[in-house]
């Protein structure tokens, strides 16, 4: 009997590849064009993965955010100059690639990227709410700090010193250049975070957009780590992307980014691996709740 194929059974057919012709030729979906643009990535079969690369290979590259993710010139994908670009919803002005850095900047994952910021920025206002004198704040991959940044435009009372780890020369650069009105405010160190021995306690310690890429053993030691230089009343919050990612397919198949996905569950089961349950912890999330955050107080 002749079966008629479901739109998931198709293979890499003639028509989408006409359609993602027609996308690059047109510098991006229009939004319309998303649910399309979706369900080819969403079911695309590994076999076609290079002929579908072929197609788009003309926005691959530093001109689109998606491409930029791909080809990675700083050798990652989440680089400082990427993520200040999706912070501030950055879109190539040329008509070639537009479409795409729109389309870009309206999916959850970049979205969640942008909350994260707002996250932090509250984070930051509460504690220069609750406490007198100085305070002391501890970026772990601190890329950007745009979102530093803001908080500093924002709050002019402030009385929060701030130390930056990264260990891309080029990010410190980036961050340095950018905070310049702010230098005395921050201090910035070029080391690995798995090396970096802080020489004092901090009442805030973050880190977002970083643990993703460490595998459970490597998040567990560093939990160990630096709970030992939170303050008293102190907060360590560690950011992690969920495993309910609706963009995941896209950057994987798009831009090969991977990270490690965790839920709820598993960032409360890292907890308890590195024995910190008996303090009180509790995963929060910025508004998606795409990227939760791991807080232990
Ligand atoms: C995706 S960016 C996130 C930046 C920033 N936290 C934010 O949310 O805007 C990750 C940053 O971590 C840095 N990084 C990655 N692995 C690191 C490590 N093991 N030690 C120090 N920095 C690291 C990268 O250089 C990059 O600047």
């Amino acid at each position: 009997m002749y079966k008629v194929a479901s739109r998931s059974d198709c293979v890499f057919d003639v028509n989408k590849k006409l359609f993602l012709t027609y996308l690059i030729k047109n510098g991006g979906p229009e939004l319309h064009e998303y649910e399309e643009f979706n369900f080819i990535v969403k079911t695309l079969d590994p076999e076609n993965l290079h002929e579908f690369r072929e197609v788009i290979n003309p926005i691959l590259n530093v001109n689109t955010l998606i491409g930029r993710s791909y080809v990675k010139p700083f050798g990652y994908p989440g680089d400082f100059y990427l993520i200040d670009h999706i912070y501030s919803n950055h879109v190539n002005g040329d008509k070639k690639y537009r479409n795409w850095d729109i389309y870009y900047q309206n999916q959850e994952g970049t979205m969640a990227v942008r909350n994260r910021k707002d996250y932090f920025i509250n984070q930051c206002l509460n504690l220069a709410l609750k406490k007198d004198g100085e305070k002391r704040v501890l970026i772990l991959g601190s890329g950007p700090a745009t979102d530093v940044n803001e908080f500093l435009n924002i709050y002019t009372e402030n009385d929060i010193r701030f130390d930056l780890v990264d260990f891309d020369q080029n990010a410190i650069d980036y961050s340095s250049h950018k905070n310049k009105k702010f230098e005395k405010l921050i201090s910035y160190h070029k080391v690995n975070v798995l090396r970096f021995e802080p020489y004092m306690r901090y009442d805030l310690i973050w880190s977002a957009g970083l643990f993703d890429y460490f595998r459970e053993k490597h998040f567990v030691y560093l939990l160990k780590k630096y709970i030992n230089y939170v303050a008293e009343g102190g907060e360590l919050v560690i950011g992690n992307f969920s495993t309910e990612n609706p963009s995941q397919i896209l950057m994987e198949v798009v831009s090969e980014w991977y990270l490690n996905y965790r839920s709820r569950e598993d960032l409360l089961k890292i907890a308890g691996d590195a024995g910190l349950l008996n303090g009180k912890v509790f995963v929060d999330s910025e508004a998606l709740g795409v990227n939760l955050f791991l807080n232990i107080q």
